[in-house]
């Protein structure tokens, strides 16, 4: 395959290792091996899950869901294709690996990387962040094979719904793509805009495949609102947590529709800025917030269930990705290394991930999950520090790219790729 727009051997920043890289180096090998997991929190996690989540449909009265569905099977039924097919190699699974063909892309020759997530040109020195690849436990993934995944993607419209961490994913996709494009002009964003944080629509098609990628801000994927009439004076905005956002429309007629939500269901986004719950006309001033989103992510498979083709449409929900705050209630100090941790210190228990799991797992419609929770959780080197567009403000939640996002691609590109010999996705 061809790396058309890197050089590893000439990159600079290889001379000018930090101490802290040096130091990582010796134990590396056995520290990006994947540590058992406490399987007595686990269980009793899960457990806390099953409750809340079943207490909800129980509320909700749904009739789509399974109320016991059987944990971790789902993600690999009824996808297409052989990866999918194949039980015995879980994708999600596996370890951090040292792989000097990588990083597959160089975000200064790709310009839609915007700027506050391209660490390297933002100063960051080290660059082993960026050189490794992840190996699932039981098999191999595909390389990326920029050709032969152009040819697969003609035509296609591919959406990526969400907060900024489905922009991230978005960019890398691109990037990861124009690798195998000569006429870098002839990749545009369709209505001429340029990346802002506040943007709520970008499309960029490949005129040569005729490929679009789509981006639609939506961090809550429910609707936002005004507040209703004779709500307390401190309630500025809503979340309308049994509507899904308003532009929803525009995201079903596509191929492939990426989902991802979880970043702005914090007290920061939400209480402390007056912006609060609803549910019909009721407002939920007391509402937990991950009962919220385990109210609003049911709502979405209410609706993708009765809105979407899924003849047509491969639809991918992301499961949350974790940050590394040194203090996750100030995010004010953040705790980037040059490598992976060798466990995940139990950040993948996130109940933003477990209630995304759960509602997929029940859902008869073939949705899939992306579950890159595990694998992302590993990554505290993989932030962006202060090698952001804002270097005095440290971010332990966005990921540099090239990076992180560009292993969550990778998966779905293999989660999508066709049986040999089949039709192609
Ligand atoms: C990316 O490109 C820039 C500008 O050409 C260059 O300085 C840098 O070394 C490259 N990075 C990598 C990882 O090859
Ligand atoms: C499934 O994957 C395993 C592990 O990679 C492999 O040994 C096996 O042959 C695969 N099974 C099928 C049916 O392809
Ligand atoms: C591009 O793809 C769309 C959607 O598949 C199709 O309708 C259209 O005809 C294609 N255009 C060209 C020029 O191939
Ligand atoms: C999807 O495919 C199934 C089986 O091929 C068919 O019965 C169903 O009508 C199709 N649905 C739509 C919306 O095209
Ligand atoms: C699919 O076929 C190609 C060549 O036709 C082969 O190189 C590849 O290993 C096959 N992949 C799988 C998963 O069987």
């Amino acid at each position: 395959m061809g790396l058309p727009v890197t050089s590893p051997r000439s990159h600079v920043a290889t001379e000018q290792k930090t101490p802290m890289s040096n130091v990582g180096r010796k134990s590396f090998n056995s520290r990006v091996s994947v540590h058992r997991k406490s399987w007595v929190s686990r269980s009793f996690y899960l457990l806390m899950v099953i409750f809340s989540v079943v207490s909800t449909y129980i509320i909700l009265g749904q009739d789509y869901i399974h109320v016991f569905p059987t944990i971790g099977q789902k993600s690999f039924d009824g996808i297409f294709g052989y990866w999918a097919s194949n039980k015995s190699c879980n994708v999600f699974s596996g370890s951090w690996v040292i792989d000097q063909s990588y990083p597959l892309y160089n975000s200064s020759l790709c310009p839609f990387v915007e700027r506050g997530f391209n660490c390297e040109r933002n100063g960051r020195p080290d660059n082993e962040y960026m050189k490794l690849r992840w190996q699932p436990h039981n098999c191999d993934i595909p390389r990326f094979d920029v050709q032969s995944v152009l040819q697969r993607l003609r035509g296609l419209r591919i959406v990526f719904v969400g907060d900024s961490m489905g922009r991230t994913q978005w960019e890398s996709l691109i990037c990861l793509l124009m690798t195998g494009v000569e006429d870098k002009r002839s990749v545009y964003e369709v209505n001429g805009n340029k990346i802002t944080k506040q943007i709520r629509f970008l499309g960029v098609r490949f005129r040569s495949h005729n490929i679009t990628l789509e981006y639609f801000r939506s961090p809550f994927l429910v609707q936002r609102s005004s507040p209703p009439k004779n709500a307390p004076k401190r309630v500025k905005s809503t979340v309308k947590l049994d509507r899904l956002d308003s532009i929803s429309k525009r995201w079903i007629q596509s191929d492939f529709l990426i989902f991802n939500s979880g970043q702005w269901w914090t007290h920061m986004k939400t209480f402390d800025v007056g912006n609060y719950f609803q549910v019909g006309d009721t407002l939920k001033l007391g509402m937990p917030i991950t009962t919220a989103f385990q109210t609003a992510i049911t709502t979405w498979a209410s609706w993708a269930k009765e809105n979407i083709n899924m003849n047509r449409t491969h639809v991918f929900f992301r499961t949350f990705e974790t940050s590394h705050w040194r203090d996750v209630a100030s995010e004010r100090s953040c705790r980037l290394t040059s490598y992976p941790m060798s466990g995940t210190e139990g950040l993948d228990q996130n109940p933003f991930a477990s209630i995304v799991r759960e509602v997929v797992y029940g859902m008869k419609a073939p949705v899939k999950l992306l579950d890159i929770t595990y694998m992302s959780a590993l990554r505290c080197d993989a932030h962006l520090g202060k090698w952001s567009d804002t270097p005095s403000v440290p971010d332990c939640s966005h990921w540099c790219l090239p990076g992180v996002p560009d292993a969550w691609n990778e998966l779905l590109l293999t989660l999508t790729a066709p049986k040999n010999g089949t039709q192609p996705a």
